[in-house]
């Protein structure tokens, strides 16, 4: 199996660990850590060897702390949408994998991280991760179906609050709101993800692939993706969007004046 320039993989009986190894980024996820993603799942779905995944992130601080940033200043209405459809594309690979998948959330979960964790089948937290979807302080909207999936998994009235206020939560709030599945020790996240994945791996895999298949089949809808690709090429031609990813980029608070 080839070896990829941002994600580091081992297979060990049965389960797959891909780790996003950009630790002195926070594993911000550049485009060709999408693509990277794109070509593991590939072979998640190609290896008969493999029977479950686990996805991490490299180094003590993060899981993904978003989409990377100094990307955007190249985006505008056409790149943009088809920016937010790639990485749509990539994970609804993850989501739509006959393969049991398990985000081990070990830091923040930000932005496109948050969104990341959220196309994988079960979530494990660490006591001290972080989730947010913090675009809106970029003049943007999340763009890899956050829109869609966090109101799935945690209610309209909840999402909203986060993706309108851009603020973090904590594991524990993650938690009570159903986002993750369980919160342990951060030396633990692996280990209580192989312990779930351990428990399915031996289950007929037809019933295990079936099973996915249908429970995502009843949250699958329609075009509620392709108006948040579109939503996000909009931002994307605005003058606050390149004011907010100026203002992180020079570690400054953005002045939005709503062009
Ligand atoms: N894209 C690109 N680079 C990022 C990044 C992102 N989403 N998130 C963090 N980084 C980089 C920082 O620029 C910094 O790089 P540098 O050392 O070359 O300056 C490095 O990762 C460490 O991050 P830093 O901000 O110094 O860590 P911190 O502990 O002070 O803050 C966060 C942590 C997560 C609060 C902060 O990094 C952050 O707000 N990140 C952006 C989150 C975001 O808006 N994500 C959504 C994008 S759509």
């Amino acid at each position: 199996m080839m070896g990829f320039e941002t994600l580091l993989i081992e297979k060990t009986g049965g389960i797959m660990k891909i780790t996003l190894n950009r630790a002195d980024k926070l594993n911000a996820l550049n485009q060709q850590t999408i693509k990277d993603l794109d070509a593991a799942f590939q072979d998640v779905y190609d290896d008969p060897e493999v029977k479950a995944v686990i996805l991490t992130g490299a180094g003590e601080k993060a899981f993904a702390a978003g989409a990377d940033i100094n990307e955007f200043k190249e985006l505008n209405y056409m790149n943009g949408r088809k920016f937010a459809e790639y990485g749509q594309e990539v994970f609804n690979k993850i989501e739509d994998s006959p393969k049991p998948v398990i985000a081990a959330v070990n830091g923040f979960a930000l932005g496109g991280g948050c969104e990341l964790a959220m196309a994988c089948h079960m979530r494990i937290a660490s006591e001290d991760a972080k989730f947010g979807q913090p675009e809106v302080n970029l003049g943007i909207i999340p763009g890899y179906g956050g829109t869609q999936r966090l109101p799935l998994l945690i209610g309209k009235a909840k999402a909203m609050e986060m993706i309108l206020t851009g603020e973090m939560i904590t594991a524990e709030t993650a938690l009570k709101l159903g986002l993750v599945n369980h919160v342990v020790p951060k030396e633990e996240v692996i280990i209580k993800s192989e312990e779930i994945l351990n428990k399915i791996i031996n289950k007929a895999g037809l019933a295990v692939s079936q099973t996915i298949e249908c429970v995502n089949a009843f949250y699958k809808d329609g075009d509620g993706y392709q108006s948040e690709a579109n939503a996000f090429g909009n931002c994307c031609k605005t003058e606050d969007f390149k004011e907010g990813v100026a203002a992180f980029v020079e570690k400054r608070k953005p002045n939005f004046t709503g062009k």
